[in-house]
């Protein structure tokens, strides 16, 4: 007998968006051959030097919400990661796509038209250049995001959620 499947009263497959994370892409610092490898140093600013970006470490130094933290520049690509929980604002950026992975919770973006893709734990999504887009999560959700060195969080739309970019840990 053909069962439907449990659905969250979102929507949302039941465990998709469960709270584990990805283990593989959370390892304790220094996990895979033990500390005789860990080296102690940080990598400077857009220098990679010989150390492994660690992000359960790196997420440990976030302190706030809503507010990325560039970990690594790929060209002029970035890599942020970010905390997110509540509800954002509508925004866009006028002139590249936006890349959220999710590495832990579940996230949820809206986009204009009436649409909205929702991401768990290992899910990508890329928000196409110049579409409206709002990021929430309804607890907390840890998500990478990848786009162009000098992009703004709240895109051209501004406000009091604006935060500085460019700010690395
Ligand atoms: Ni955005």
């Amino acid at each position: 007998m053909l069962r439907a499947p449990v659905r969250h009263p979102r929507g949302r497959r039941a465990g998709r968006c469960g709270r584990a994370g990805l283990r593989g892409l959370f390892p304790a610092q220094g996990s895979c051959y033990g500390s005789a490898f860990t080296v102690g140093t940080a990598a400077g600013r857009g220098i990679m030097g010989t150390q492994a970006i660690n992000l359960r470490s790196k997420f440990g130094q976030i302190t706030q919400l809503w507010s990325p933290r560039v970990i690594a520049q790929l060209n002029d690509y970035q890599f942020k990661l970010v905390r997110l929980q509540g509800e954002f604002i509508w925004h866009d950026h006028p002139d590249t796509d936006e890349a959220f992975l999710v590495l832990e919770g579940c996230l949820r973006i809206d986009l204009d038209g009436g649409e909205s893709v929702e991401l768990g734990a290992g899910e990508l999504y890329v928000v196409p250049k110049g579409r409206r887009h709002r990021p929430s999560a309804l607890e907390e959700a840890k998500v990478l995001l990848i786009e162009p060195n000098g992009v703004l969080n709240t895109g051209r739309e501004g406000g009091p959620r604006t935060v500085q970019n460019d700010q690395w840990i």
